[in-house]
């Protein structure tokens, strides 16, 4: 039974540095719901995600990230039509004893690059074969991008086969591969805070003022794959219209849930 204000927040693990809470302090003081309270939620074992709600009877919606957005779908009831293409949710939504799975990234990501896009972006590149490179090849599948995921295993990953396309090593990344995917998304970890300095092994010397590259990383605001494609003139684009994005989204979604 839920007793007292709606209680919202985020789960992952390790979950000290999301940005949920102060962009939620924000979408909440807009909508004039103050008297709803977001809380980050550190859960190592998604098992113990039974317990988490019994102690919080008054959890109304939750935001979900690394390591349980794909772990978490067993417990749950139903699923949005773009978390179960992904086979991943980033939202959920308390509806009676069940829960309720979304994928917002798809729509943050989507909003995020649409008006950075031009004709010449009909062909991609996607580093990273993770939860947030699925979203992207989803987004991009859907706006008729033809999409190449770029993986540290080549043509063998897990993730590639799941996405029913070939990959490429970033080895095989050469002036000709560049020359004809002008849109490159980045979707792996590598150069978050505090690893600034660190980049995948992306060529960029081959890039040009006609390729917009996309770092889903917003932490920090310019990471050293977007300060090397600002050098090469390319437009460069980072993760934080699309984290904010993701927020607003998830919020219509509870709102419109009767929160
Ligand atoms: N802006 C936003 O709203 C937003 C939303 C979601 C995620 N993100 C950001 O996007 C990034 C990726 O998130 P994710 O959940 O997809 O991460 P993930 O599942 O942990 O990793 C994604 C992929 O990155 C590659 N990778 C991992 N470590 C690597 C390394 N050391 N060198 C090269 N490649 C490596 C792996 O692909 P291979 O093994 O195939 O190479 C992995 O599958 C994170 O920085 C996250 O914060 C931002």
């Amino acid at each position: 039974m839920n007793t007292g204000a709606p209680l919202l927040g985020v789960l992952g693990h390790p979950i000290g540095h999301s940005q949920s809470p102060t962009l939620f302090a924000d979408i909440l003081k807009r909508a004039g719901r103050t008297e709803i309270s977001y809380r980050a939620f550190d859960l190592p074992d998604i098992q113990h995600f039974p317990d988490l709600v019994a102690q919080h009877p008054n959890l109304a919606g939750l935001n979900v990230t690394v390591p349980h957005k794909r772990s978490i779908l067993p417990i749950l009831s139903d699923l949005s039509e773009a978390a179960q293409a992904l086979g991943a949710v980033n939202t959920l939504v308390r509806q009676g004893d069940g829960w309720v799975g979304h994928n917002t990234d798809v729509w943050g990501f989507q909003r995020s690059i649409q008006p950075f896009l031009a004709n010449r972006h009909e062909r991609a590149l996607v580093l990273g074969t993770g939860g947030s490179a699925a979203a992207v090849h989803h987004v991009l599948a859907s706006l008729g991008i033809d999409a190449l995921g770029v993986s540290r295993q080549g043509n063998s990953t897990a993730g590639t086969v799941a996405y029913g396309r070939p990959a490429l090593g970033y080895d095989e990344l050469n002036a000709f591969v560049l020359k004809h995917h002008l849109l490159v998304v980045h979707c792996t970890p590598v150069g978050m805070h505090p690893q600034d300095h660190e980049m995948v092994p992306f060529p960029t010397s081959f890039l040009t003022p006609d390729h917009l590259v996309v770092d889903l990383i917003y932490n920090p605001a310019e990471t050293r794959l977007l300060k090397e494609a600002k050098r090469q003139g390319a437009h460069a684009l980072n993760g934080a219209d699309m984290l904010r994005l993701q927020a607003e989204k998830a919020w219509e979604i509870w709102s419109q849930s009767g929160i």
